[in-house]
């Protein structure tokens, strides 16, 4: 089974078109933007969203402006997480880090833009005004002290965790913002309630799995593969999955957290292939 590729080029091509500078005095500002957006990535959270909502029977066009938004957020996020005062690394997505490439205020500022600018585009779907909202919503609260914000807080503030404590951990810093890939896509979709369980429960695990699969390739992987520094947590003296339980109970936590994904989808009203293969994709990736 393999990626759905056409959901992923559906993306890259609607990235493409972005452009976020109409006037010659942040015309460099833009290109750091789009650098660091189009310098290649497995676009995971735009295609969830677009997965999510053909599992609703929806057409996908009318979703692109929320995936943008969400791959937008990500790509600000990796740019802030590779800064000297954060991860300091200097290879993202196979190309040198934002940083390396325009230096530290315009990475910053970059990742702020394009932050901005997700909002701005995700607040500008042209659709029912309080699903638009409540999709606004659910993404700052992912990217907030709740959500990415607060687990990358956790993350750099040495903080001694033990099992719980990494879970927790890994659901703010990576699992909110792919819980509301899947999430934002039910906002729009106007799903109710009691409809949505199978789809969180599903996107709940699937980050969690994505987190461990991530800490087990910063050591197994090489830089070639990865796009971005192979031991970067190691030298960081990152808590991990892997620092924590070892490499193979690693793995077996990963293979039991793909299982428990695969079966939330099994309770989801709706069709599911993309997302099992999503899934599939997220367990057995080498990059
Ligand atoms: C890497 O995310 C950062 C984490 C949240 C661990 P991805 O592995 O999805 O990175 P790209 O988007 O493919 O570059
Ligand atoms: C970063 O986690 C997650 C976010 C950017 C929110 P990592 O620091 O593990 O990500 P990589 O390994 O650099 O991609
Ligand atoms: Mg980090
Ligand atoms: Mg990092
Ligand atoms: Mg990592």
């Amino acid at each position: 089974m393999s990626y759905p590729d056409d959901l992923r080029e559906a993306v890259d091509r609607h990235l493409e078109t972005l452009d976020f500078s109409g006037e010659p005095g942040t015309a460099g500002l833009g290109k750091a933007m789009r650098y660091s957006l189009l310098a290649g990535g497995k676009r995971i959270r735009p295609v969830l969203c677009l997965a999510t909502a053909r599992s609703l029977g929806q057409p996908i066009g009318d979703y692109l402006g929320i995936a943008a938004a969400l791959e937008m957020v990500h790509t600000y996020s990796l740019v802030h997480d590779d800064l000297p005062a954060m991860d300091d690394d200097d290879l993202r997505r196979g190309k040198p880090t934002a940083h390396i490439e325009f230096g530290e205020a315009v990475a910053i500022l970059a990742g702020d833009g394009l932050f901005a600018e997700a909002v701005r585009i995700m607040a500008s779907v042209p659709a029912d005004p309080g699903r638009v909202l409540e999709a606004v919503r659910l993404l700052a609260a992912a990217t907030g002290v709740e959500g990415m914000v607060g687990g990358q807080y956790v993350d750099v503030s040495g903080q001694d965790l033990d099992a719980d404590g990494l879970r927790r951990l890994h659901s703010l810093k990576t699992g909110r913002l792919i819980q509301v890939s899947v999430e934002s896509a039910l906002a729009l979709g106007g799903v109710q309630d009691g409809r949505r369980d199978s789809y969180r429960r599903f996107a709940t695990e699937l980050g969690i799995l994505f987190q461990i699969v991530d800490d087990i390739l910063d050591v197994t992987g090489s830089d070639e593969e990865l796009g971005k520094p192979q031991g970067s947590d190691e030298r960081h003296g990152k808590v991990t999955y892997v620092s924590l339980y070892g490499l193979d109970r690693a793995r077996e936590l990963s293979a039991e957290s793909h299982r428990q994904a695969l079966a939330a989808l099994e309770g989801i009203d709706g069709e599911s292939e993309d997302l099992r293969r999503i899934a599939d994709y997220i367990y057995r990736r080498e990059q």
